[in-house]
């Protein structure tokens, strides 16, 4: 199985308009509501690319109930601590079809108490995963309200001691102490990458030595990626580049979840580490052309692939 742990899940409601107006009435064209968070994402994205996929995190209230019983849905097997207090977040995202701007409002989250952190703990610890048998554990996205930044190494550190591979997607602080844990692997983006090296990255060489500089944190697998611009891979061993496909790019968000999904399920199904970052880009790519926090298709996402060819500097 390849795990998630989302702290702070989300609904996000898409509403799509002609141009949102200010202080006067919109008409909504079109809605749809969509589970939400960054781990969430990754769980979508290998269960829509066929792979076997848990999602585990915090949900609370009816919205929380309502996430779950999204996933469930869709054939994603999960298993949420709820928070006593709150309701799971409501982000709205507004397209505006005339001119493609995209608003986003985003709600803070419930506040999660250290007893839940410790529920959490014993729920993904058990059994070597949780409920099932787990190869890679995802950790994405904010912690919530009320728990340190210290949670995803803490976690991280726990999971690890079981044999799991932790993969961490985070930003800032959580990040940073997160890394401490030496997670099996992080994917930055080129903002988040700065931030944890303290520098700005402004060539593709800057990127490569602070991806290196990651590598000696203790982290065995570090990949860059950059929106449409060039990604890297970098391990001690190899060094891998891959310039994304050109696609009509209608919205970008999830892209970095998407290529998550993919190069773990590559990695599951017994692909090596090259042909895992092509299923990564390829479905980065895939998810871009879909509208507002929509994911990709199978379809595309094998289209796509066909296209992305990966180049090994060293
Ligand atoms: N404009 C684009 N053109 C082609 N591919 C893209 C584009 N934007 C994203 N991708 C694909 O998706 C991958 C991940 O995108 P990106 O670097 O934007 O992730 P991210 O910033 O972590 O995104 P998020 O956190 O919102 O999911 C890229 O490496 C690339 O393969
Ligand atoms: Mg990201």
């Amino acid at each position: 199985m390849i795990a998630t742990v989302t702290l702070n899940p989300s609904l996000d409601l898409n509403l799509e308009v002609d141009e949102l107006k200010i202080d006067d009435v919109t008409r909504i064209k079109n809605t749809k509501l969509d589970p939400g968070g960054k781990g969430i994402n990754v769980s979508r994205v290998v269960n829509i690319l066929g792979g076997p996929t848990v999602a585990y995190g915090f949900i609370a209230g009816r919205e929380g109930g309502q996430l779950s019983l999204f996933l469930a849905e869709e054939g994603i097997l999960n298993s949420f601590v709820a928070l006593k207090e709150g309701n799971t977040r409501v982000n709205v995202i507004i397209t505006e079809r005339k001119t493609g701007r995209q608003t986003r409002i985003n709600a803070v989250g419930p506040r999660a108490e250290v007893e839940d952190l410790e529920t959490l703990k014993e729920r993904i610890t058990r059994l070597g995963g949780g409920i099932c048998a787990v190869s890679f554990m995802v950790f994405a996205g904010s912690i919530p309200p009320g728990l340190p930044s210290t949670t995803y190494r803490y976690l991280i550190e726990e999971v690890q001691e079981l044999g799991i591979k932790a993969v961490l997607d985070a930003d800032g602080d959580p990040l940073k102490y997160g890394v401490k844990a030496k997670p099996f692997m992080v994917k930055p983006n080129t903002y988040e990458l700065q931030r944890l090296v303290g520098r700005e990255l402004a060539s593709e060489d800057d990127v490569l030595e602070a991806a290196k500089e990651v590598l000696g944190m203790g982290v065995e697998v570090v990949a860059v990626t950059r929106g449409g611009k060039r990604a890297f891979l970098v391990t001690k061993d190899f060094v891998l580049a891959c310039d994304p496909p050109k696609i009509e790019v209608v919205s970008a968000v999830g892209s970095g979840d998407s290529f998550i999904g993919a190069f773990l399920l590559a990695l599951y199904k017994g692909m090596g580490y090259e042909e895992a970052f092509k299923w990564g880009i390829a479905a980065g790519a895939a998810t871009a052309t879909v509208p507002g926090t929509g994911l990709l298709s199978r379809e595309t996402f094998e289209k796509v692939l066909a296209k992305v060819e990966v180049q090994r500097l060293s």
